[in-house]
């Protein structure tokens, strides 16, 4: 049981492929196509590229490619149903009735009942007797009420299995109340127990209001049990794409967003207006995290924590940034250790300050180089110097670059034209060295073609012919006829393109036209890049029943030839010989 081909095509007439990715990428038009940069990989030049003629998108970094529905797949992370939902909501439309097992959808369903059920039971915890330590810990980091409401913070108790026998009581089932992480499965092998025991509770909540996750944070200074507990990963939660206060901080009338590092900073500075503040969730920043805040904001401000850690972390971080391209700054925090402490101690007038007075990443850089050298001696200056050189190569941006090399130079009492000099010649090994990357990348992509069509290493002729064969027939149906006249699916050499073709075929033969969203519901999103590939490849079509019949004979004969190798045994070796020079010769006339 499949949506019906009608409701697909009116879903893709309702969500042309231009206005869908252009919610999620910044595109310019380039002809008569656009391009951006990829949002499925990391990349500073833009390869990605939308065709609105035929409804597709494929990034030559990558090789992802599809029409919308595979986009939204991968960049909201969906299965293909929920991507048409997704789609369908978008576009005001009602899903049809369909037959499809949507056993994922439910169990999705029922874990986001059970989180909201877990995160009602933690949050009424603090009224009672045995949670009263939960809020009491609230209060010291003072928090008021209405933030602990607004942010459904809560307490866990300090018990085995209080959450697990309250969730039984509601009626959920062992498995699906594993399946939400809340419980552990007992070393023993049977029975379960709470994996939260004892912690203050972070309810995670995603952009349309569901609770996905929770962190717990530890209430003893018992060292041996980790300060935090995240949820793993579930089916409703994905870790490395979720920022904490997310919800919030998109509706923000702030400017920017601020990135912390954990649950209380970022409840500290919504409490103190802050409220366009997020944190990773118990996880080192990642390239998800930095294009889900591309697409909410054009400014960055990052405040981590002061220490080391938190030094290295923020590199680490303004990295991941920088490929998004939107505007970084990044907050030093003197004389606290983290945003939190420092609006306790100096206030939010202060913070403020500190953000209005951000410095970007380069100046960030340039004076973390600085403070880590002693620069009253020549040693030290040498030293500075260097970094300070390494990390302007680094930029991009040649304006930057050249305002702040002669900074540098003035600040240090060297000469610009030599600076800019050694500067260049890192600058320019760099990028060669990227290029070196890049092509490197290209050969992988070709590997990854590979893994959709593994025969096609070995095949290589063959499948060209099959793919042209595709390419034709996708940009020319018309030609439907006289290639079903002369070839079928199972001539197919290779499986992937026999699949391809066998679809093709059943779309003509019932008259559809062969588009792309036609495809998505039997194809996997890699398969799809292919697909588009196939479907974009500009093909001459002046000579098309030319160009089949010289296809067909390269596929036939590297069939025989298949075949006549795969009989192949001692007995009859001369035999499979003869058959070889007989094709071969045959083939050549
Ligand atoms: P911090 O230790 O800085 O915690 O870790 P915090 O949020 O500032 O909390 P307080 O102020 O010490 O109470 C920062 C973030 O790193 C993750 C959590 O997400 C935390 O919010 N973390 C930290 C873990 O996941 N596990 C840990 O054991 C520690
Ligand atoms: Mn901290």
């Amino acid at each position: 049981m499949r949506i019906p081909d009608e409701f697909i095509e009116e879903l893709r007439q309702r969500n042309d492929i231009e206005s869908v990715i252009s919610s999620y990428v910044n595109l310019k038009r380039r002809g008569s196509n656009l391009v951006g940069l990829c949002p499925f990989h990391n990349e500073k030049t833009p390869s990605f590229t939308v065709y609105p003629s035929s409804n597709s998108y494929y990034c030559f970094g990558c090789g992802a490619g599809g029409d919308p529905i595979t986009f939204i797949r991968g960049v909201e992370n969906l299965d293909y149903i929920d991507a048409i939902k997704f789609l369908a909501d978008r576009s005001g439309m009602r899903m049809p009735e369909t037959g499809y097992d949507d056993s994922m959808q439910k169990l999705r369903m029922k874990v986001y009942e059970i989180n909201r059920a877990a995160a009602r039971f933690f949050h009424e915890q603090l009224k009672t007797e045995s949670g009263k330590k939960g809020l009491a810990y609230f209060k010291s980091r003072e928090l008021s009420a209405a933030t602990i409401k607004h942010f459904g913070l809560g307490y866990a108790p300090d018990s085995w299995d209080s959450l697990y026998k309250h969730l039984r009581k509601l009626g959920y089932s062992d498995d699906l109340i594993f399946a939400s992480d809340l419980i552990s499965k007992r070393k023993s092998g049977n029975g379960y127990f709470d994996r939260f025991r004892d912690r203050v509770m972070f309810p995670i909540i995603d952009l349309r209001g569901n609770v996905i996750a929770f962190g717990g944070r530890r209430l003893s200074e018992d060292k041996t049990v980790a300060k935090y507990i995240n949820s793993s990963d579930t089916p409703v939660y994905k870790k490395s794409t979720v920022l904490y206060a997310m919800n919030y901080a998109k509706n923000s009338k702030n400017k920017g967003i601020i990135l912390a590092e954990g649950y209380m900073d970022v409840i500290a500075l919504h409490q103190a207006g802050f409220d366009n503040a997020v944190a990773a969730c118990g996880t080192a920043f990642t390239q998800e995290q930095a294009r889900l805040l591309s697409r909410y904001t054009d400014e960055i401000i990052v405040t981590l924590d002061a220490d080391e850690a938190g030094q290295k972390a923020t590199n680490r971080t303004i990295e991941i940034l920088k490929s998004t391209g939107i505007k970084i700054r990044v907050l030093r925090i003197t004389d606290a250790k983290d945003p939190d402490e420092f609006i306790k101690k100096f206030g939010n007038e202060k913070f403020r300050m500190l953000i209005e007075g951000a410095n970007n990443d380069i100046e960030y850089k340039l004076m973390a180089a600085k403070s880590k050298f002693d620069l009253s001696t020549d040693d030290g200056k040498l030293s500075a110097l260097k970094q300070a050189a390494q990390i302007l190569a680094n930029t991009d941006d040649s304006i930057a670059r050249d305002l702040y090399t002669g900074r540098i130079a003035d600040e240090f009492g060297v000469s610009k034209d030599v600076l800019t000099r050694q500067i260049s010649t890192i600058y320019k090994s760099r990028v060669s060295n990227e290029k070196k990357q890049h092509i490197e990348k290209e050969i992988k992509r070709a590997s990854s073609s590979d893994r959709v069509n593994p025969e096609r290493k070995y095949n290589t002729r063959t499948a060209i012919a099959e793919e042209t064969i595709i390419s034709l027939l996708m940009s020319d149906p018309s030609l439907y006829e006289y290639v079903n006249e002369r070839i079928k699916p199972s001539d197919f050499l290779t499986r992937f393109n026999s699949r391809v073709f066998e679809y093709l075929i059943e779309l003509l033969k019932n008259q559809k036209m062969p588009d792309i969203s036609l495809f998505s519901a039997e194809f996997a999103p890699d398969e799809m890049g292919k697909i588009v590939e196939m479907l974009n490849k500009k093909v001459s079509l002046d000579a098309g029943r030319e160009q089949i019949d010289d296809c067909v004979k390269v596929i036939f004969s590297d069939k025989k030839l298949k075949e006549a190798t795969e009989n192949d045994n001692e007995e009859n070796w001369a035999e499979t010989i003869k058959k070889i020079t007989d094709i071969k010769r045959g083939s050549k006339k």
